[in-house]
């Protein structure tokens, strides 16, 4: 190597170190060392002589976190150890049970106080990072817990993470388990932004993060902030781990991983509940979400000698906090208006912070609740937020009562269009009659555009409300009509936004049988019965022709969604508008099996005698569900399912690291896992 490529490689190197130590310092400490022009130009220079040598430039370079190509799909990755997952105990009777179990197991004196390591619960996705000789080669969600999806390129972005560990006595390969967040502060901000986007806003921070880590586009994961904690470990070479817990986070931090900020060694079940005080009264105040603490054996030995049940380890509890309440007034009662027509009373409440989610609303569910609660205009209530955007009212503060607050009843007349609501003898909920109540229809084509159903990206909540208040849309058919000049006036609307709107609408002319007739808005059908629904019928007018003792036939679908389903097709209105709609559409019918194509281009090996089925029973359970079945096993095989007395193509499979399941597991991925 000539001298002065040796010398900008130097000059590369001593970047990247200078750049990791700011993000570091930055990112995991909050504690920048420098301005943002200084790390401007240090990040700059580093581009430029990547740019200008790229034969030189390092795969692990802080400049790749910007988010490389898009991917079509997740790849899986198998874990070299299984994620597990934890007991929880819900209150301090249950934590000491926990502890009197583990000494019981460790064979140890129950006088005898055991170390714990105790550290916050991060309310997040669970992560698993590999790292080789330092650096970050793959990184995968959890999923089944034996595999999970890869997602390195959208782990690459997040600046918290190093791409290269710190220190010299770094192990061969190391599994490291942590949790990705997203802090509250930018949760409130994304969902903003996703409302101003039209897009549906999050339910809650751990739902943000998910939704942030698993996009295909890594540009997208790039632009939110998220962030993680470490804790495990998972499969280790070449290296050996310290003795305790506490110890091992220690390694991490020194490593340059972040790890939670409230850790202790707890001397017995006593001082762990004092942790577990100590931190609920901080919870507010923490800048992510917990939903309580971990404890642990601090001595990795005792660990071991624990030992699992089921899918858990015996020497660790999630120690949780009940559902964050807080204490509010209920300004007033408002009606809002479902797309079944279901008249919902929402308590407008004075805005309050519920574990870092500013509440102003607060669901009462329907008048039998509001009465049996006994909940009044002017009341202050308890509400509680169990995960959920939208949280409940758990009780009323009598003694709090001045003597003006105002009882409430649902009007017998839709609040929107007029038409009187009725509630059916034994039912719970009033709902409007009107057939053309603007509120149904507004909650209608917001049902049936949604992702889950045939899917028109960008069409959010607010411009359904304007494409209806303009009159632009009156019946769910007419937005396959839209034009050019009908959207580009509306506010908001430019030439370019406009376009996409109608291209959107346009892609979604083609929907799978299943998501159209959950589009439907039947009442009680959701998607999964949707899905036996079209299986069953293979076409919208099949399904509209089927008598109750047919549509009984299905598995899952009972009395009450049988004649909810007969009800919906004996209204004209209905029949006419799914007529119109109809000629719009181009309905997928399902594969002739019926069934979901989850084994859609995958292909199997069987191998020896599966104790419960037979081999053409499983090649045919394969098939119906979109998959191949092929005779020998090569690199391009998905999955080899192996019974007794399999033999080499077993061995084959395990020397081409082809993925070898058993019967059980191969029903439990029939069944959805
Ligand atoms: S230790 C056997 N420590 O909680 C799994 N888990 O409910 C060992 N979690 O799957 C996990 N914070 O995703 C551990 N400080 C922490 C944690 C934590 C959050 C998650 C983790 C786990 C789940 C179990």
């Amino acid at each position: 190597m000539s001298t002065e490529k040796k010398r900008i490689l130097e000059e590369m190197a001593s970047l990247m170190r200078e750049i990791e130590k700011h993000d570091e310092a930055y990112y995991v400490h909050d504690t920048p060392l420098i301005g943002d022009e200084e790390y401007d130009r240090l990040f700059r220079r580093l581009q430029e002589l990547e740019t200008t040598h790229p034969e030189l430039a390092s795969t692990a370079s802080p400049t790749r976190r910007v988010g490389g190509k898009a991917l079509d799909q997740f790849v899986k990755s198998k874990h070299g150890a299984s994620m597990l997952s934890l007991a929880n105990a819900m209150d301090p009777a249950e934590f000491s049970a926990f502890d009197e179990r583990v000494h019981r197991f460790l064979e140890l004196d129950p006088e005898k106080p055991l170390e714990y390591f105790a550290e916050l619960k991060f309310d997040g996705l669970s992560i698993n990072l590999v790292y080789e000789k330092g650096a970050l080669i793959r990184a995968a969600t959890r999923g089944d817990g034996e595999t999970g999806e890869d997602v390195t390129e959208n782990v690459r972005t997040i600046r918290s993470i190093p791409l290269r560990l710190r220190g010299s006595d770094l192990p061969e390969r190391i599994e490291i388990r942590g949790e990705i967040v997203l802090p509250v502060d930018d949760f409130v901000r994304l969902n903003r932004e996703q409302e101003l986007k039209g897009q549906k806003p999050f339910a809650n921070p751990r739902n943000a993060a998910a939704g942030s880590l698993r996009q295909l586009d890594p540009k997208i994961t790039a632009s939110r902030p998220l962030t993680g904690f470490f804790y495990g470990i998972g499969e280790v070479k070449g290296w050996t781990p310290p003795k305790t817990h506490a110890e091992y986070e220690k390694t991490l931090e020194s490593w340059g991983l972040p790890v939670g900020p409230l850790r202790k060694i707890c001397n017995g079940a006593g001082e762990v509940v004092d942790f577990y005080r100590e931190v609920e009264n901080t919870r507010d105040s923490l800048p992510f979400e917990i939903d309580g603490v971990v404890v642990k054996l601090n001595q990795f030995t005792q660990q071991q000698t624990a030992g699992f049940v089921a899918r858990s380890p015996r020497g660790m509890i999630a120690f949780k906090y009940p559902p964050k309440k807080s204490v509010t007034l209920v300004e007033d009662i408002q009606i809002q208006v479902g797309r079944t027509g279901a008249l919902t009373p929402v308590a407008l409440v004075s805005p309050v912070n519920v574990n870092g989610v500013i509440v102003r609303r607060a669901t009462l569910h329907n008048q039998d609740e509001i009465d049996r609660k006994d909940i009044r205009i002017g009341d202050h209530v308890v509400i509680q937020r169990a995960g959920d955007v939208i949280p409940e009212v758990v009780e009323v503060l009598k003694e709090r009562r001045r003597g003006d607050e105002r009882r409430f009843r649902i009007p017998d007349h839709c609040p929107v269009c007029g038409s009187p609501a009725v509630k059916p003898e034994g039912e719970a909920v009033t709902r409007c009659s009107g057939t053309r109540c603007i509120a149904k229809l507004k909650e209608r084509i917001k049902h049936f555009v949604q992702k889950d159903a045939v899917n028109v990206e960008g069409l959010g909540d607010k411009i359904v409300d304007q494409l209806v208040d303009e009159g632009l849309v009156r019946r769910i058919p007419d937005l396959y009509d839209l034009e050019f000049s009908n959207v580009l006036p509306l506010e908001g609307f430019a030439e370019k936004s406009a376009q996409k709107l109608l291209t959107a609408i346009d892609q979604s002319r083609t929907p799978e049988l299943y998501r159209v007739i959950f589009g439907l808005g039947i009442r009680h059908i959701g998607e999964a019965t949707a899905k036996l629904l079209a299986q069953k019928f293979k076409s919208i007018e099949a399904l509209a022709g089927a008598g109750e003792s047919e549509l009984l036939e299905v598995g899952g679908v009972g009395d009450e969604m049988a004649t909810s389903i007969r009800e919906w097709f004996s209204h004209s209105e209905n029949r006419s508008e799914l007529e119109e709609l109809l000629h719009k559409l181009e309905i997928q019918a399902p594969l002739s099996s019926g069934l979901e194509p989850i084994f859609a281009g995958k292909t199997f090996v069987l191998t020896g005698t599966l104790p419960g089925m037979t081999r053409s029973e499983a090649e045919k359970l394969i098939e119906d569900r979109g998959g191949k079945t092929s005779g020998s096993v090569s690199k391009k095989t998905d999955f080899v399912l192996a019974g007794e007395e399999a033999g080499s193509k077993l061995e084959k499979a395990r020397t081409l690291g082809v993925r070898v399941i058993d019967e059980q597991q191969f029903r439990s991925m029939l069944s959805g896992n």
